[in-house]
C-alpha cells in the first residue's frame, strides 16, 4: 500500500492557506522563468496562493552594509517576503552552467545574518526554463546546493521542472503552453504544499521521508 502523502495532521493544517512566494532569478522582461512563475500562479492547488516578488531592486551583497544593520528596503522588503511565506518557488535560468548572478545575490542577502535567516527552515520547490537543451539541470543542481547551504529543505527531484527549449512551450502572450510542462508544474506545486505540509507537522526533512508520488519527467 502506498505511504498517503499528507499524514493526518497536515491534513488538519491544509485548511489553512499556503502562501508561497515566487522568484526569477532573470529580470529580463520577456524572461522564460518569470512567465514561469505566471504559469505557476494559474496552476496553484486549492488551498495555495503563489506571489511574485521581483529582485530586479536587490543591490550588489556588500558584508559592510549588512553588518551596519541598515539594509537596503529592497532587502528588507525580500527578507520580510521570505519570512511571511510558507514556502518558496524558485524559477533559475541557467547562466554558463550554474545560477544567475542576480539570483545568487538575492539569496546571498537572505541567507543573513548567520543563524537567523528567514531562509532556514523554510520549503521550496526548484524549476526552470532555457532555450537549451538541458533544461536548466546544471543550475538546479548548483540552487539546490546553495539553498540547503541555507537552511533550507528543497523537495526532492520528483517531478524536476526541467523545462527545456523553452521558447517552443510558450505562446506569444507568454502563457506556458506546453501540456506537459503544465502537467508537471501542476505536480511539482502539490508536492511543493504536500511537502509543506509535512514539515509543518513535524515529520523528518531527511529525503527517506518525503518521496512524493509524482515520478513524471
Ligand atoms: C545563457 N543561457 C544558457 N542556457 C543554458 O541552457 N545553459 C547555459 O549555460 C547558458 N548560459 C548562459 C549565459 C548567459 C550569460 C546568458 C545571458 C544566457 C541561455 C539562457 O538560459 C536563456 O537565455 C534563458 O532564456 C534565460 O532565462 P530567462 O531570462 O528567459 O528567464
Amino acid at each position: 500500500m502506498n505511504t498517503p502523502l499528507v499524514t493526518q495532521e497536515a491534513t488538519q493544517l491544509s485548511d489553512q492557506t499556503l502562501r508561497v512566494l515566487g522568484f526569477a532569478g532573470s529580470l529580463r522582461k520577456n524572461s522564460l522563468n518569470r512567465a514561469l512563475l505566471r504559469a505557476a500562479q494559474e496552476l496553484t492547488p486549492d488551498s495555495m496562493e503563489l506571489s511574485i516578488f521581483d529582485l530586479a531592486h536587490i543591490p550588489l551583497y556588500n558584508p559592510d552594509v549588512d553588518q551596519d544593520g541598515v539594509r537596503p528596503p529592497s532587502v528588507e522588503l525580500f527578507k520580510q517576503a521570505i519570512t511571511g511565506a510558507d514556502a518558496l518557488l524558485v524559477a533559475t535560468p541557467e547562466y554558463n552552467h550554474s545560477m544567475s548572478g542576480v539570483l545568487k545575490n538575492a539569496l546571498d542577502w537572505a541567507s543573513r545574518p548567520a543563524g537567523r535567516s528567514p531562509l532556514s527552515g523554510k520549503p521550496a520547490a526548484i524549476m526552470g526554463a532555457t532555450g537549451g537543451l538541458w533544461g536548466t539541470i546544471r543550475a538546479q543542481d548548483d540552487l539546490r546546493n546553495v539553498l540547503t547551504a541555507t537552511g533550507v529543505h528543497v523537495v526532492l527531484r520528483r517531478p524536476e521542472l526541467l523545462v527545456a527549449q523553452a521558447a517552443q512551450k510558450f505562446d506569444e502572450q507568454g502563457r506556458l503552453a506546453d501540456e506537459t510542462t503544465r502537467t508537471l508544474l501542476s505536480q511539482l506545486l502539490v508536492v511543493l504544499r504536500d511537502w509543506t505540509l509535512r514539515l509543518r507537522a513535524g515529520e523528518s526533512t531527511t529525503p527517506a521521508s518525503a518521496a512524493p508520488a509524482a515520478t513524471a519527467r
